[in-house]
């Protein structure tokens, strides 16, 4: 059986000081070990920091975005290849922020995550839809057309990926999916996945969106629910270490 996957998303947040305590806390929670996977998504400028700080540890790198670019006259832009010399795991790419802030599009988010896997990273493609999707009955076509963008290639399924359902509405907003509302939606990620991949069954779909202490357990214990990308609640040790002991 696939093992679940924690993943924190500290988003532009933290300091030197700040993510030594935090990982350190961490560190010594896990030190019995976990029984999921765990990983970190810290800004740029700390991949080479949490490298060092969880050597040797459970806890695995992740990064936030990557270019779309290989290499070159991309000013600002942090290529693929550089993750992996910071020994990146993982990295988020389409995270409705960036979707947001940054304009990108599925076309960009596709492009990513191409090259994340041609470095050797495995793509946590962050899918969902806004309230006013919601409320219009888009969710399912929303969510479908942004995982296609990044799965079908040039008449192949790329299912080498990890799949974050996050609806807009319930990030950052203390309004969490319930788990009847995001199994709907990891169903038909599922469906849709099945439909074009034997490997479905083994693609990890995260939930994520206000999750944290407290509703964790029931949202993970969804048949469709394999991990969860947690943003705010990350941030504290206690809060992480308890949705990390519920993932199993
Ligand atoms: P949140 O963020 O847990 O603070 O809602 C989740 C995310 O945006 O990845």
């Amino acid at each position: 059986m696939k093992k679940k996957l924690i993943v924190g998303n500290w988003k532009m947040n933290g300091s030197l000081a700040a993510n030594e305590s935090l990982v350190q806390a961490l560190r010594a929670g896990l030190s019995g070990g976990a029984a999921c996977s765990v990983a970190l998504a810290a800004p740029a400028p700390y991949l080479a920091q949490l490298q060092a700080l969880c050597a040797g540890s459970c806890i695995e790198i992740a990064a936030q975005d990557v270019s779309q670019h290989e290499a070159g006259a991309y000013t600002g832009e942090v290529a693929a290849a550089m993750l992996r010399d910071f020994g990146v795991r993982y990295v988020l790419v389409g995270h409705s922020e960036r979707r947001q802030f940054h304009g990108e599009n599925d076309a960009a988010v596709a492009e990513k995550a191409q090259r994340a896997l041609a470095a050797g990273i495995t793509p946590i493609v962050c899918v969902g839809e806004t309230l006013a999707e919601r409320e219009a009955g888009q969710t399912e076509a929303v969510v479908r057309r942004q995982l296609a963008a990044v799965i079908h290639v040039n008449g192949r399924c790329i299912s080498e990926v990890v799949v974050a359902y996050e609806p807009v509405w319930a990030i950052g907003t203390g309004k969490t999916a319930t788990p009847a509302q995001a199994q709907e939606v990891h169903a038909a990620l599922r469906a849709q996945l099945a439909a074009a991949t034997v490997h479905a069954g083994a693609v990890r779909l995260l939930y994520g969106g206000s999750m944290n202490a407290a509703n964790a357990a029931q949202l993970l214990a969804e048949a469709d629910i394999d991990g969860g990308l947690v943003g705010g609640a990350s941030l504290k040790a206690p809060d992480f270490l308890s949705i990390i002991a519920a993932a199993h």
